[in-house]
């Protein structure tokens, strides 16, 4: 059965590296018998500035039907002034809220071949492969009350919730055992109990679901222990399991240890293998437009897509094997640039993988 991609490229690099992306989707479709259908729709700035809203109805019902979503990025700096329900960002968690997609999914492995552009020395990084995964439709992105108040005194408070109920930490430690019994068999459970409530309650859950993953070696880490863990020792990690806003800034640390955020993709599942598959990048509006930002984050995304949604793992290793490949033949862009090596754009860098696929 043919199945359905929803493509929302976005703002800022979204497109260039999206374009990149659907070049080896459609070389899938075209010579290795991946049965698909692509259909484009607007997202974030790039929606705001056609219909006045991020996240329009028409690329909603698109992303709903799809079976599953590649997604670019989304933001840029003339939207930061924006009434905050109309910013770029609130699409994507609009998209992660009415998709349901509670799991995510980010990767970080060092390519060997990228060692001496990790900022971390290489004996320390070297064959790092860890696996975090973020719960994305709670915590405090989405907890209520949030808002600003004004004072008795006229001054004015900021304020959001932390909050987990217990279905929500038992659904993504079962994904994050389940990755783990596959993988190397440990999981270590991210939280800050020894200050909040909320973490307290997510570490009673996690131990109780750990009972029926007798396999799997489970322990607890203080967030500001796992950010320092990380940077000192990463390879100790195999599977880590979060809340969304520690997972959503453990992940870029993570991405720094692989060289750069460039090379990151990720899933995001819902109970049912549905899912949405972004570069862990932003939009950066820096170099947007220039063809220099870093395709392969996006194109290991759709790696995730045929593993995990189209149940197609064979051409997913053809796209990471092409990607190594293209590593192997020195091909850079700026971002994983170190001397000796060839320095391309991203135009070049998608037909670089496109080709060694
Ligand atoms: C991410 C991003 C998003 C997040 C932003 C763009 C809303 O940083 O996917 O990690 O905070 O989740
Ligand atoms: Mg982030």
């Amino acid at each position: 059965m043919t199945k359905k991609i929803a493509v929302l490229p976005g703002d800022g690099i979204g497109p260039e590296v999206v374009a990149e992306a659907v070049k080896v989707l459609e070389r899938l479709r075209r010579e290795f018998g991946l049965k698909i259908e692509l259909e484009t729709a607007p997202v974030g700035g790039a929606a705001y500035d056609l219909h006045k809203h991020p996240l329009p109805d028409a690329t909603l019902k698109l992303a709903k039907q799809a079976d599953a979503v590649l997604l670019g990025a989304v933001g840029g700096l003339k939207y930061d002034t924006l009434p905050r329900d109309v910013r770029p960002e609130k699409a994507l968690l609009g998209l992660r809220a009415e998709l349901k997609l509670f799991a995510n999914l980010r990767p970080a492995i060092l390519y060997p071949q990228l060692a001496a552009a990790s900022s971390l020395k290489p004996e320390i990084v070297a064959g790092l492969d860890i696996l975090i995964v973020r719960e994305l439709t709670g915590d405090i992105y989405f907890g209520e009350p949030r808002g600003v108040r004004t004072l008795a005194n006229g001054e004015r408070q900021g304020f959001n919730t932390m909050i987990y109920a217990e279905h929500e930490v038992e659904r993504v430690a079962r994904v994050a055992f389940d990755a783990a019994r596959k993988r190397g068999k440990k999981l270590c459970s991210v939280e800050k109990a020894n200050v909040l409530e909320v973490s307290g309650l997510w570490r009673e859950v996690v131990e109780r679901v750990a009972k029926e993953y007798a396999d799997v070696a489970l322990s607890h880490m203080y967030v500001d222990n796992a950010a320092m863990q990380l940077v000192r020792a990463p390879k100790q990690f195999d599977v880590i399991v979060t809340g969304n806003i520690f997972g959503d800034i453990l992940s870029d640390e993570a991405a720094m240890l692989t060289g750069s955020i460039g090379m990151l993709p990720s899933a995001s599942l819902d109970s049912n293998s549905k899912g949405m598959y972004e570069p862990i990048h932003g939009s950066a509006p820096d170099i947007a437009g220039k063809g220099i930002a870093n395709p392969l984050a996006t194109i290991l995304s759709v790696a995730m897509m045929l593993r995990y949604t189209l149940g197609a793992p064979v051409l997913a290793e053809r796209i990471e094997k092409g990607v190594s490949t293209v590593l192997d033949q020195g091909v850079r862009t700026s971002d994983i640039y170190t001397d000796g090596t060839k320095k391309v754009g991203t135009t070049q860098m998608g037909d670089a993988v496109v080709a060694a696929m």
